[in-house]
């Protein structure tokens, strides 16, 4: 495993669309364990491969407490959504910076995973969070495109 340099705002790759895995092969796996490492390594709680320079639709996430909850997603689609969350939201390729964004309360989505096996996620709360902002980067789309633009006045 290596560790990979963060794309930060301002590279136009981040507003990019990543294009689908079609090989399920060595160099796949060795993008999700560089992308595993490059999370963990900046304690993050989600990564797209766009955030590495690799406009492919390649996700991992982990955001349990204990860091035992680690997940790739390849080709990932929000198949279900419910309610609506207005919280708090970072992003490694914006260092320093957080706002408050809208988002579904609970996500559910479908992958593949890194053999090529579709599979089906549920998340609530941050992990539903996670889930849309690291769909939204493999369709360019940033946290800073989705604030609430008064924190006050639209969380009533
Ligand atoms: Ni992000």
């Amino acid at each position: 495993m290596a560790l990979r340099k963060i794309v930060e705002v301002g590279d136009p790759i981040l507003r990019k669309k990543s294009r689908p895995v079609e090989k399920f092969d060595g160099r796949l796996h060795t993008l999700l364990d560089d992308m595993k490492e490059t999370m963990y390594e900046n304690n993050g709680v989600g990564l797209a491969a766009v955030q590495v320079g690799v406009l492919r639709r390649v996700v991992v996430m982990d955001c349990s407490e204990d860091r035992t909850g680690y997940t790739e997603l390849i080709n990932p689609e929000i198949i279900e959504m419910q309610g609506e969350q207005c919280e708090s939201e970072g992003c490694l390729s914006l260092p320093g910076e957080t706002g408050i964004t809208r988002r579904p309360a609970e996500v559910k989505v479908k992958a593949l995973d890194r053999d090529g096996k579709w599979c089906v996620y549920k998340g609530t709360g941050l992990k539903a969070r996670c889930f849309c902002h690291e769909i939204d980067h493999l369709d360019g789309v940033l946290f800073t495109d989705r604030l609430v633009r008064d924190p006050i006045e639209d969380i009533k």
